[in-house]
């Protein structure tokens, strides 16, 4: 069916009702009407619509309450409210609360056939400038995965054989080693990716606003919950949900969650109506496969095996060490752009240092170090001295065998002096302040070292 937008119209008289949805009808778009707010406020709770047409005053709910449901559940929905003329302050309000507009009784039906229009037309707009954002990052590559380890390309191929599967995956590996990175990929290239991919670190939150996150809840359903919200395996649905540190979840929540994915149903918080989701399950830890199924580990069984379906895991940066100096260039490239700098390559010995590196933070520590000698760097490359202290402490040995050199603490001095001058533009005041010592001080080593005015840059 051509979908020209879903309009629902809410309005407790007979006729009016028949005759808007009449006039709705012939439009060409997909109408629902109720006569009764209660139960059309029941049907908001299973369908979404794009424009909701409801009159203000009404016996049972009024227009407000219809208003506040469909900005809880549905934030795309634009509402428009019909009032008799007497009350157009109180619709003045509620376009405060969010309303799009409102029409005044009695109306011309040119005048709704507008509204309703443009209500229509300002939420296809959104939509399609949320897909198309969608797209371009998807066809900008932020999600590019860099490698060209041997270990890491099979765990792709397995990665693009199930992506376009609808199987739940367990992501293992380091901290730092691009588990989410991996989840987002296999979303974009599954059928889902032009639904939300939302992520939510199970380990960041206590038990009840985790809950309150992943279900949402009810009117009511806590004090201080003034209107219900749908959670994020809700918001989900047609898209990925991407659980982060899964192992850190409470046996309750482990039950709660089971239920979502054997039942394909869920409760929201305070409410006994299950509502359908349709959602795919990434979850992610950095502890060892084994561990969840150890004795005395408080994971349940039942929850890793549905979760598992497939398991992907990712080697820790040490164990494919052939994707540093590739990891180090694309890094290089990128920062150097941001920081709009033209720095190009990194010094040999610098490499040496790198590719023998441990990295326990695995990749996104290789991408601050990359970072931040980007900053430093004064020249085309990132030499020794651009490199983080305790990289080159930590493996003072391995470094040592290899013959190379350690820049001095003079060299280490120039750097940042000159970081310092690039980064203030040249102002010797202000760079003397950042350093620390007073202007005279800076004039003796600029001097000294031979950095003269040129070196400033003024
Ligand atoms: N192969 C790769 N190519 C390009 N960028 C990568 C790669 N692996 C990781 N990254 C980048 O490194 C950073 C860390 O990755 P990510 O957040 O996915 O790791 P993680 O395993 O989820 O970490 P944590 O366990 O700490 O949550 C991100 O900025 C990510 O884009
Ligand atoms: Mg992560």
């Amino acid at each position: 069916m051509r979908n020209n937008g879903r309009i629902l119209i809410i309005e407790d008289e007979q006729a009016g009702l028949k005759n808007l949805e009449h006039v709705m009808k012939k439009e060409g778009y997909e109408v629902t009407g109720m006569l009764s707010s209660v139960e059309a406020l029941r049907l908001l709770e299973q369908k979404e619509f794009d424009v909701v047409l409801t009159d203000l005053r009404m016996e049972e709910a009024d227009g407000v309450e219809v208003l506040e449901k469909c900005r809880g559940l549905y934030p795309d929905t634009e509402v428009i409210m019909i009032t008799a003329y007497a009350s157009v302050p109180s619709a003045v309000e509620t376009m405060k609360k969010g309303a799009y507009d409102y029409i005044a009784k009695p109306f011309k039906l040119d005048d709704v056939r507008r509204v309703v229009k443009s209500a229509v037309e300002r939420v296809g707009l959104r939509k399609e400038v949320a897909q198309l954002r969608k797209q371009l990052e998807r066809y900008e590559g932020k999600v590019k995965i860099i490698t060209q380890n041997e270990s890491m390309r099979r765990l792709l191929e397995t990665a693009n054989q199930i992506a376009p599967t609808d199987c739940n995956v367990l992501i293992t590996g380091e901290s730092g080693t691009g588990k989410e990175l991996l989840a987002r990929y296999i979303h974009f290239m599954s059928r889902r990716a032009e639904g939300p991919f939302l992520a939510v670190n199970c380990g960041a939150l206590t038990e009840e606003l985790l809950a309150n996150e992943l279900f949402g809840h009810e009117k009511g359903a806590f004090t201080g919950a003034s209107s219900s919200k749908k959670g994020l395996i809700e918001a989900a649905s047609g898209g990925t949900l991407f659980l982060d540190e899964i192992t850190e979840m409470s046996p309750g929540m482990q039950v709660k969650l089971l239920r979502v994915i054997q039942e394909r149903e869920l409760l929201r918080l305070g409410s006994t109506t299950p509502v359908k989701v349709d959602v795919r399950i990434l979850a992610a830890s950095n502890r060892d496969l084994h561990e969840f199924t150890a004795e005395g580990s408080s994971f349940r069984k039942d929850l890793y095996y549905r979760l598992n379906v497939i398991s992907l895991n990712i080697p820790p940066l040490a164990e494919r060490r052939d994707d540093i100096p590739l990891l180090c260039q694309y890094f290089l490239t990128k920062h150097s752009a941001l920081m709009k700098k033209d720095v190009r390559e990194i010094a040999p010995e610098a490499v040496g240092l790198l590719v023998n590196y441990d990295f326990p933070g695995n990749v996104r520590e290789l991408e601050n170090v990359i970072e931040r000698g980007v900053a430093l760097a004064s020249g085309e490359a990132i030499e020794m001295a651009h490199l983080p202290d305790d990289l080159r402490d930590l493996d003072i040995r391995t470094f040592r065998k290899k013959g190379s050199r350690y820049p001095s603490l003079e060299e280490q001095e120039i750097a940042y002096i000159r970081w310092v001058l690039q980064a203030t533009g040249g102002n010797k005041s202000m760079a003397a302040n950042i350093l620390g010592i007073d202007r005279v001080s800076l004039w003796r080593k600029l001097k000294r070292y031979g950095m003269g005015e040129n070196q400033a840059g003024t």
